[in-house]
């Protein structure tokens, strides 16, 4: 079975070696756990390694999104020109000078149809073998009874195209859930990133709900964001027992 690396240190171990190919995962999880980097970091791993990624951007506008990952040292700049990476800006609405000389954007973002087809496109231009969606959560939000038919849809898609992909799933700080009705059950994959709070001192840690095709660790294991992303540490695991917390 063919299997898409992540990159990110640690991650690959608690996967048994990676993401199976053409896998959709859900990555899940609160306000600053860590979605968007570990996004852009798989998105980044795939361009070094010469597989060629879409980002589709629908919480930050483009620019910004370059700015943040060239802070983690990595600049997508050379791969855009190369028409290795691209991102579909579902952002800006088309507004404003930036939008004007973009190749992908997408005039409506609440319009499911026309972000398929855009992301389709690019896919297409680009042979595009990774794609990160962040997130898929604005897609239904005012909707949520159409979340899991939007997952499936997207799936359909991508793993159609040949793509190995993340969707970014935003959850409310004390939610235990995946977000949204039935998406968890669409989803090839979950992985979910969490931050708890002890003694005044907040921990991250992953699990790795599910994932098609493949053994994986059934730990939660911490992770840290350094300024150069993500690093997993799959030999320690994160315990929570009658109110104690423990690493070990
Ligand atoms: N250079 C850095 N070093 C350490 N931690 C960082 C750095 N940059 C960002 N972070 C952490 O990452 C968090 C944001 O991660 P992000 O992926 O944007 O979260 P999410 O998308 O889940 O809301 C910040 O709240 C901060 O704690
Ligand atoms: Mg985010």
């Amino acid at each position: 079975m063919e299997r898409v690396k992540t990159g990110i240190p640690g991650m690959d171990e608690i996967l048994g070696g990676g993401v199976p190919k053409r896998n959709v995962v859900l990555l899940s999880g609160g306000p600053g756990t860590g979605k968007t980097i570990f996004g852009q970091q798989f998105l980044y791993h795939g361009l070094q390694n010469g597989e060629p990624g879409v980002l589709v951007a629908l919480e930050e506008h483009p620019a910004q999104i370059k700015i943040n990952m060239s802070q983690f040292g990595w600049d997508v700049r050379p791969y855009e020109e190369e028409g290795k990476f691209a991102i579909v800006d579902a952002f800006t609405g088309g507004i404003g000078e930036y939008a004007k000389r973009e190749r992908y954007v997408v005039r409506d973002p609440s319009d499911v149809a026309m972000l398929v087809d855009v992301l389709r496109e690019a896919v297409r231009d680009l042979k595009a073998e990774r794609v990160v969606i962040d997130s898929v959560t604005s897609l239904y939000l005012t909707r949520p009874v159409v979340a899991r038919s939007t997952v499936m849809q997207l799936k359909r898609v991508l793993s159609g195209l040949g793509c190995t992909s993340i969707l970014v799933s935003q959850v409310s700080v004390t939610e235990r859930g995946f977000g949204g009705p039935g998406v968890e059950h669409a989803a090839d994959g979950i992985i979910r990133l969490d931050l708890d709070e002890f003694n005044g001192q907040l921990y991250r840690s992953l699990i790795v709900w599910k994932m098609r095709g493949t053994a994986h660790s059934m730990r939660r294991h911490p992770f840290d964001i350094t300024d150069k992303g993500i690093v997993v540490y799959p030999d320690k695991v994160l315990r929570i027992q009658r109110g104690i917390m423990e690493i070990a």
